[in-house]
């Protein structure tokens, strides 16, 4: 099932977001201080996006800029006009703040609905939201989203994780939305409670908010007998919402580019890269009252692709990681992603891991923690090692330790989860 406006042509769609992105470069010019010196720093003028591809010529925006003007100096309305502010899940730092108006908050509700529904999701299905409430849009967005589509929503929020599989096992609901490594803490609870989680009303698990791979994916769909996909989104752009996998096409994700405009660009030298090539993603709004943002630096990597006959959005292929969190080990560039691939490989193995980074001398050393499976032999953890460091050494190409600890040791998400520890004293 698909909106109207997922059916125009490339030709139309154009369009819209040639007169939404000029409207948006205008009002950032005309309301932001900070676009204004932005662009009359790189001679930039709203008048002269004539084209989509003029948006290249503009200057950036980053976490930094958001920050320096921590909390409300982005707004491009008074401040009488903001009917709701979030914040990002940074851990460290200024939070960044956002701002919706009345009429932001409807457009995210309409492009959560819509991402509910490529899901899979139909009004009348009950919507367990197990994503944090709160500054976070994990929870407050599904839930608006889930409400426009015309479903029942269960507001679990996170935590409380025994009551959450109660609420499942007694309200029935047919969806879940949860971060990956939230839904691997109620499983361990669904087998604690002598559940099956197979056994559930459960049919879709909408997952996001950070990275998880295809190995992941494999394992939530078998233990839980469900289909899982993919939501993508950040709070400097509205939420989640901002991307989605549909259910009978899995493997890339829809952006929903009337409202949210993307361009991937080279990381290191920002130039706009071509459809198909991987960089980082670049986002611009296109609809955005409160906090238009213009050529956002997600950090985020990906590449693009083109639409399908029965959406014509853009889509993107899941997101692989974050720059930030990219390791460098001893010149090695990995990602936590590339390690979860291998460790959902090896058979007794948990989906449990975290990376840990310490250094002796001038060496970097990288040991994979990982649980084995309850009820698997102890006598094969060796053995299992031995294999997730063959297969890190042959198919990223750097050496690992590796340590299989009983299950249950290491510490369980409730929403977000770091997989990298870093020990690492700063570089003598
Ligand atoms: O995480 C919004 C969200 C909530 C998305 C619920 C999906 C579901 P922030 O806290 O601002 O917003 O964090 C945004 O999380 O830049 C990515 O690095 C990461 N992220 C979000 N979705 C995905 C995903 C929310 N599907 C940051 N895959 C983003 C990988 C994701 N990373």
């Amino acid at each position: 099932m698909v909106d109207a406006v997922e059916q125009m042509s490339r030709a139309e769609l154009e369009q819209l977001q040639l007169t939404r992105l000029r409207d948006t470069l205008r009002r950032a010019y005309e309301r932001v201080p900070f676009y204004r010196r932005a662009f009359d720093a790189t001679a930039t003028r709203p008048e002269q996006c004539q084209a989509l591809a003029d948006l290249a010529r503009f200057p950036f925006t980053t976490k930094a800029d958001l920050r320096e003007n921590h909390p409300f100096g982005m707004l491009a309305v008074p401040e009488s006009e903001v009917r709701r502010v979030h914040a990002s899940s940074g851990t460290t730092g200024t939070p960044t703040v956002v701002g919706y108006t009345r009429g932001d908050l409807d457009t995210w509700a309409e492009v959560v609905a819509r991402s509910l529904r490529a899901a899979g999701v139909r009004p009348g299905d009950k919507v367990h939201v197990a994503y944090g409430y709160g500054l976070f849009t994990g929870g407050l967005g599904a839930h608006y989203g889930a409400e426009r589509l015309g479903c029942t929503v269960i507001p679990a929020s996170g935590g409380m994780t025994a009551r959450q599989v109660r609420l499942i096992q007694d309200l029935r609901p047919e969806v879940i939305m949860v971060t990956p490594s939230y839904m691997l803490t109620l499983l361990d609870e669904f087998e604690r409670q002598g559940v099956d989680p197979r056994s559930t009303s459960l049919r879709t698990g909408i997952f996001g908010a950070e990275p998880w791979t295809e190995g992941m994916r494999r394992e939530i769909e078998e233990r839980f007998a469900l289909d899982a996909v993919d939501i993508y989104g950040l709070s400097e752009i509205i939420g989640p919402g901002v991307a989605q996998e549909c259910a009978e096409a899995k493997g890339s994700l829809h952006i929903w580019e009337d409202h949210f405009y993307p361009e991937v660009v080279d990381p290191v030298t920002g130039e706009v890269l071509p459809e198909g090539e991987r960089g980082e993603l670049v986002l611009t709004s296109l609809t955005k009252e409160a906090m238009p943002v213009v050529r956002y630096r997600t950090r985020d990597l990906t590449r693009l692709l083109p639409g399908t006959t029965a959406r014509v959005f853009r889509r993107m292929e899941r997101i692989t990681g974050r720059s930030d969190d990219l390791i460098i080990v001893r010149g090695v560039n990995l990602f936590p992603g590339q390690v979860e691939e291998i460790v959902l490989r090896v058979p007794d193995v948990a989906p449990h891991f975290r990376l840990r980074l310490t250094r002796e001398g001038r060496m970097d050393h990288l040991t994979v923690r990982a649980e084995a499976r309850p009820g698997a032999d102890p006598g094969q953890r060796a053995e299992a090692a031995r294999e997730i460091a063959r297969r890190v050494k042959d198919g990223i190409g750097v050496t690992v330790a590796v340590e299989i600890v009983d299950p249950g040791t290491l510490e369980r998400s409730t929403g977000k989860l770091g997989r990298v520890v870093d020990e690492r004293a700063p570089k003598p």
